[in-house]
């Protein structure tokens, strides 16, 4: 599957802009910063296909990226604090959540987790909206490379601890690194299984 191409497609500022619903997709949520694109890049092995920034609130639209021609990877802008006006920011999140609660052809949601933070309030707000719609959810941690063996435990535990009372999360989580690598094989090994 990730062995084809992968392009981007197209980014959308509202839910009539949307593809057509013809084909399973996944995405990415997560809060701001948290390392979205960066995890798409990696996924994909394609460096610069999802712009990334140090900057919280980079991604203002809703990206669609084509894997293999038939299925759909969908990069989000984030939810939480970011560095832009809150006019702009409240109109994305807007069109985030009708997307993350309306979307026929959404597989899964992948939700992006900074492992030194844990779940934030942010975080459960999206969740409750998952499981409310029904949507099947991950939790992928990212950044692991930033902590040391015991702190990530911890945040292993906090999360996990949290999803129990999720019936929509899938309770396996992924540890990933976009910048060491670490998890990558198994997300895309995931990704292939869903679609
Ligand atoms: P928004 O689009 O603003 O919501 O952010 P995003 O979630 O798409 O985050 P992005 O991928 O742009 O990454 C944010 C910052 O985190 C960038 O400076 C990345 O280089 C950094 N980053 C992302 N993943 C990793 C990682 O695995 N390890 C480390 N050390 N830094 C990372
Ligand atoms: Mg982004």
């Amino acid at each position: 599957l990730f062995a084809g191409e992968t392009d981007f497609l197209k980014g959308v500022v509202a839910m009539d802009g949307m593809p057509p619903a013809d084909r399973i997709e996944v995405c990415f949520a997560g809060r701001s910063n948290v390392g979205k694109s960066s995890l798409i890049n990696a996924v994909t092995g394609r460096k610069a296909l999802a712009r990334t920034s140090n900057t919280p609130g980079r991604t203002q639209e809703i990206n669609f990226f084509t894997l293999a021609d038939s299925h759909y990877l969908v990069d989000l802008p984030g939810y939480g604090f970011a560095e832009a006006p809150v006019a702009v920011v409240q109109k994305w999140q807007r069109l985030l959540k009708a997307y993350l609660s309306g979307r026929q052809t959404l597989r899964r949601a992948f939700v992006l987790i900074d492992a030194r933070h844990g779940i934030k309030p942010v975080d459960e707000e999206i969740l409750n909206l998952l499981n409310s719609s029904a949507v099947t959810f991950q939790v992928v941690l990212t950044k692991v490379d930033k902590l040391k063996k015991g702190q990530l435990d911890k945040t292993v535990a906090q999360v996990s601890a949290a999803l129990q009372k999720h019936p929509a999360a899938f309770p396996e989580l992924v540890l990933t690194s976009s910048e060491k690598g670490d998890g990558i094989p198994t997300l895309r090994q995931i990704i292939a299984e869903l679609v």
